[in-house]
């Protein structure tokens, strides 16, 4: 989740001050500087029924805390974005219980669809408890675009499964190789390019999606099949970012004007791929090699991060549970978004070795 109530607390204690950022950096939003405000985001929670009311404690506590924690920040957020796998299977225990928790925090909550929440009834329950699947809205000269970016092809969907349980399932496997691409959908692309019509391109632009609008890795689905047609529509804007959340892990890209930033999930990291070059020509250009996600770790690459927005390119903090905290911003002088700390493969922190 990216917020800035953790930046505060640092700042507060003279020991921790050193190596902090200017505070100019917890502005999340681009707009006029008097305008500057924040939001807090809080992503993949998978609140996962194990039979009646029992539900995975593990993945409970991490929303308990994001909710407990976002409603502690100063200054307060304009407002909270949920990015999507709220529930682990879709079914109504998960996200009754999964929305109750989320009702308990302070402020307007806009949400995001995620493959988990969608595939056993194609999002009918999720649209009974918070509404459209896909929507934009203007904030204090920012205009969001909220997508679904975990459609897929009308064949797997309605006719290759005997039952939307197996649906389900098959979909919520990270390598399982009966799922099927993500994608947005003309009918969605047609939408955006509607909404996005009219503003100026000098409207600052944040889009919230759940699966990433770029193609980074086919096989675990770190990849939106037709990413390229929406990031078409944002190329003609001066700054634009995308937030997204599915990964589980520390991403960030930036690819002309529009700058990419993942948010952790509240439950679990996810390993990265051994390679990202099976994408082969579509990779877009990462520029960084990814840092450690030790999936044996169940708070690795979890925690705070703390994006400033305002300078449309990837620029962000991260407060790590357990592990050190780091740096991702843009660099002048080698023309893309740098780690600063990148932890070199010889010092990195022992992965754990139990579990
Ligand atoms: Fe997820």
């Amino acid at each position: 989740m990216s917020s800035s109530r953790r930046h505060f607390l640092q700042l507060g204690s003279t020991a921790l001050i050193a190596g902090m950022l200017p505070i100019s950096l917890v502005r999340l939003a681009f707009a006029e500087s008097s305008q500057d405000f924040t939001f807090a985001y809080i992503s993949d929670s998978h609140i996962q029924q194990i039979k009646g009311n029992d539900f995975v404690r593990n993945w409970d506590q991490g929303l308990k805390r994001a909710v407990a924690e976002a409603n502690l920040l100063v200054p307060r957020p304009d407002f909270i974005v949920f990015g999507g796998d709220l529930a682990q299977l879709g079914n109504k225990p998960e996200l009754d219980h999964g929305a109750e928790m989320l009702a308990a925090l302070h402020g307007k909550v806009y949400m995001v669809m995620g493959e988990h929440d969608y595939y056993l009834d194609l999002g009918e329950y999720w649209r009974e408890l918070f509404g459209d699947h896909w929507y934009s809205f203007d904030h204090k000269g920012v205009h969001f675009v909220v997508l679904n970016s975990i459609l897929t092809y009308d064949d797997w969907t309605f006719d290759r499964w005997e039952s939307a349980e197996r649906r389900m399932v098959e979909m919520a496997g990270l390598d399982n190789p009966n799922g099927s691409p993500f994608m947005v959908g003309q009918k969605q692309i047609e939408w955006l390019k509607q909404d996005l019509a009219g503003l100026d391109s000098k409207t600052p632009v944040v889009v919230f999606s759940h699966s990433p609008i770029q193609k980074i890795y086919k096989g675990w689905n770190f990849w939106t099949e037709d990413a390229d047609e929406v990031q078409q529509l944002l190329a003609r804007f001066d700054r634009a970012n995308v937030i997204y959340g599915h990964v589980h892990q520390i991403q960030y890209n930036q690819i002309g004007n529009i700058a990419f930033s993942s948010v952790m999930s509240t439950a679990w990291p996810w390993p990265y791929p051994d390679s990202y070059s099976q994408a082969g020509s579509h990779v877009p250009i990462l520029t960084v090699p990814m840092n450690r996600a030790d999936p044996f770790d169940e708070r690795d690459a979890t925690g705070w991060q703390f994006m400033n927005l305002h300078s449309g390119r990837a620029d962000v903090r991260f407060n790590l549970y357990s592990n050190q905290n780091r740096t991702v911003a843009w660099d002048d002088q080698s023309g893309h978004p740098v780690d600063r700390d990148y932890q070199s493969t010889d010092a990195r922190i022992p992965s754990q070795t139990h579990y």
